[in-house]
């Protein structure tokens, strides 16, 4: 099974999966080309969007795989749950599954819809272009219960660990939290663990935090109001916010990050070579896909398994 996981093989249903499965699957239209089509209109005037696909495919993948589950509505679905409450994009998938339906009804799978709008959006914003495999079902199913994912907190260890269940390598976690090159988190994540309380004690700013960045924060950004949860932080710094570029390694190495398990990753020796190579060359955008790829292919189902939903974000 390591042997696998290293060469990166696949496994069970993933190996069903297929480059091209839909592929005169829907009349004469080429389902792909109908999803990118109306992802580029989106990221033409809401470029945020590749920030929000690419943490629902996390998001998705990482509970019970890439089965559509976190689309479902109603109490106590995925969605329902703390971590995925600030997930959004849905109506993306929802504009991608309704213009398919109209197109060939049944035929494409929201899991599909979901990897495949967030392969288009991560090209759009700087990535290199890959292709992915296809054929995944929707599974019937969907519990907030499973929502099991990484803390903000989390040491270099624990995010690697949390991968490595998932059949992902160290240098792959490095990749995928790479992420974060795009996007924001909110004020509430980060005041207790690094501007006011680091370690539990009052006052205390985490050190691992660069002075300068820290001050900003305090004063500006975060100060310690409660009226200041929900402002915003850029992951990466806003003058490449929305660029997949390897920014958010370079940050690491000045003490920028801006999540602790952003930080961490460059404060323990196991992942910071591999953060140093990130930043000191310019590999992420054309290896990062890879990573995503195999994130994308966690725990599939495909075949008879599940079912091809006609509403995404509803059983059939
Ligand atoms: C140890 C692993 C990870 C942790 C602890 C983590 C944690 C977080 C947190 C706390 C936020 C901010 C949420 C908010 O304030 O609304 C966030 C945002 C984000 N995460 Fe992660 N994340 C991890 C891995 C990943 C991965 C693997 C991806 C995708 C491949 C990803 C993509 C994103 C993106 C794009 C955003 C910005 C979303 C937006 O702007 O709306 N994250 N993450």
């Amino acid at each position: 099974m390591v042997a696998v996981a290293v060469l990166g093989l696949a496994t069970g249903s993933s190996a069903q999966l297929q480059y091209g499965f839909y592929n005169g699957k829907c009349g004469a239209n080429d389902v792909e080309a109908v999803v990118q089509s109306v992802v580029r209109a989106r990221f033409a005037r809401d470029a945020p969007i590749v920030a929000y696909l690419l943490r629902m495919q996390f998001h998705e993948c990482a509970v019970n795989g890439c089965d559509g589950g976190l689309l479902i509505d109603g109490p106590g679905t995925e969605k329902t749950a703390v971590p995925n409450l600030s997930v959004k994009g849905y109506d993306l998938i929802a504009d991608v599954k309704a213009e398919l339906e109209r197109q060939c009804p049944g035929v494409v799978s929201c899991s599909d819809i979901q990897i495949l709008a967030t392969r288009d959006a991560v090209a759009l914003a700087g990535g290199q272009p890959y292709a992915v495999r296809t054929g995944r079902r929707d599974r019937r199913q969907s519990r907030a219960s499973d929502v099991v994912l990484p803390a903000p907190e989390s040491t270099a260890a624990q995010s690697v660990a949390f991968f490595g269940n998932l059949g992902l390598s160290p240098f792959d976690t490095v990749l995928l939290l790479g992420a974060h090159t795009v996007g924001v988190t909110h004020c509430s994540v980060i005041k207790n663990s690094r501007l006011y309380q680091y370690g539990g004690r009052a006052g205390v700013t985490d050190p691992a935090l660069d002075p300068y960045y820290a001050f900003v924060y305090k004063t500006w950004v975060c100060p310690n109001t409660a009226a200041s949860d929900n402002n915003i932080v850029f992951l990466d710094d806003q003058w490449s916010a929305l660029r997949l570029d390897n920014n958010y390694y370079k940050l690491l190495q000045s003490n920028r990050g801006v999540l602790p398990a952003d930080q961490n990753l460059y404060g323990d020796w196991s992942t910071r070579w591999i953060v140093d190579l990130l930043a000191n060359s310019d590999l992420f955008p054309s290896i990062f896909p890879q990573a995503l790829i195999k994130l994308g292919e966690v725990n599939v189902l495909t075949g008879a398994q599940g079912e091809i939903r006609k509403v995404c974000s509803n059983f059939n």
